[in-house]
C-alpha cells in the first residue's frame, strides 16, 4: 500500500536499501544495478529495486535533514519491510586530521536535532549504527587501495549554516564531521527494528577553503557506494 510520501507496492523493496541524500544520486546509483526498476517517485524522490552481485538491494534518496531521512526510512522500515538501510552521503570534515576524499563511517551521531530529544525526554538518547553493518564497512574500506577511513562520531545537525564555534569544540571532543542525517536514521532504526549506518565522504574541510573537483566527487563517491555494497553483502 503507498504511503504519504512512497507510492511503491509492498515486496516493491528489498531488505536492503541504500539511501543517498540527493535524488539525481539514487538514479546514477540505479545504473549501477542489475536489471533497476522504477518502484516510486512521489516528489522526485525516485526509487529502484534491482540486484547487486545476485542481491536484491534498493536505492531511494533520504533528502536533506533529519525530518526528511526520517519519513523515508521510518516508512521503510515499517511499510516495506526494509531490514538494513545504508546512508551513502557526503560530510563536512572537522577533525585536523581529515583530508578530502577520506572515508568516515559513524560509529556515533551526536545531534543537535530536537527528534529523539523530544520523542524520548529525560535522556540524551546515543544515536548509533548497527554494529555489524558498521565492522563490514571498516574492513571494506580498509580493503581498498589509497583509502583512509575514519571510523567515529560525527554531529548531524539541523542547520548547515552553523554560527559560533560549537563544531571547534565538538572536534575537541573527538568528533570527525558534521552532515545533516545519520542520528535522524539510526535513531529511525531503533524505533522500527532496523539496521542503519552511515557511510561518508569528506567533500569539504569546515572552515578552510578547499573544494574537491568534479572527478575527485564522483570517484569518491563511487568508493563510498562499493563500501556501502560491502557492507551489506555481509548478513
Ligand atoms: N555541513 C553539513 N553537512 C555537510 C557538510 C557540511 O559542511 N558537507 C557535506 N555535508
Amino acid at each position: 500500500m503507498p504511503t504519504p510520501h512512497i507510492a511503491a507496492q509492498p515486496g516493491d523493496f528489498a531488505p536492503d536499501v541504500l539511501m543517498p541524500g540527493d535524488p539525481l544520486r539514487a538514479r546514477r546509483i540505479a545504473k549501477v544495478l542489475t536489471d533497476a526498476r522504477l518502484v516510486t517517485e512521489v516528489r522526485g524522490i525516485a526509487g529502484f529495486t534491482g540486484t547487486f552481485q545476485g542481491r536484491p538491494v534498493s536505492v531511494l534518496a533520504s533528502g536533506m535533514g533529519v525530518p526528511s531521512i526520517s519519513i523515508y526510512a521510518t516508512e521503510l522500515f515499517r511499510f516495506y519491510g526494509v531490514r538494513r538501510i545504508v546512508r551513502v552521503g557526503t560530510c563536512g570534515g572537522i577533525a585536523p586530521h581529515l583530508s578530502l576524499g577520506d572515508v568516515v563511517v559513524a560509529t556515533a551521531a551526536h545531534t543537535d536535532s530536537a527528534l529523539t530529544a523530544t520523542r524520548l525526554p529525560g535522556v540524551h538518547y546515543s544515536h548509533a549504527p548497527s554494529f555489524a553493518l558498521a565492522a563490514a564497512a571498516v574492513s571494506a574500506a580498509r580493503a581498498e587501495e589509497g583509502t583512509t577511513v575514519h571510523a567515529g562520531p560525527v554531529l548531524t545537525s539541523d542547520a548547515f549554516y552553523s554560527e559560533g564555534d560549537l563544531l571547534g569544540r565538538l572536534a575537541a571532543h573527538g568528533t570527525l564531521a558534521v552532515e545533516m542525517e545519520a542520528a535522524g536514521l539510526y535513531a529511525t532504526a531503533d524505533a522500527e527494528h532496523g539496521e542503519a549506518l552511515a557511510v561518508m565522504t569528506v567533500s569539504d574541510l569546515v572552515g578552510q577553503d578547499v573544494e574537491m573537483s568534479a572527478d575527485e566527487r564522483e570517484s569518491t563517491f563511487e568508493r563510498a557506494l562499493r563500501i556501502a555494497l560491502a557492507a551489506l553483502a555481509h548478513d
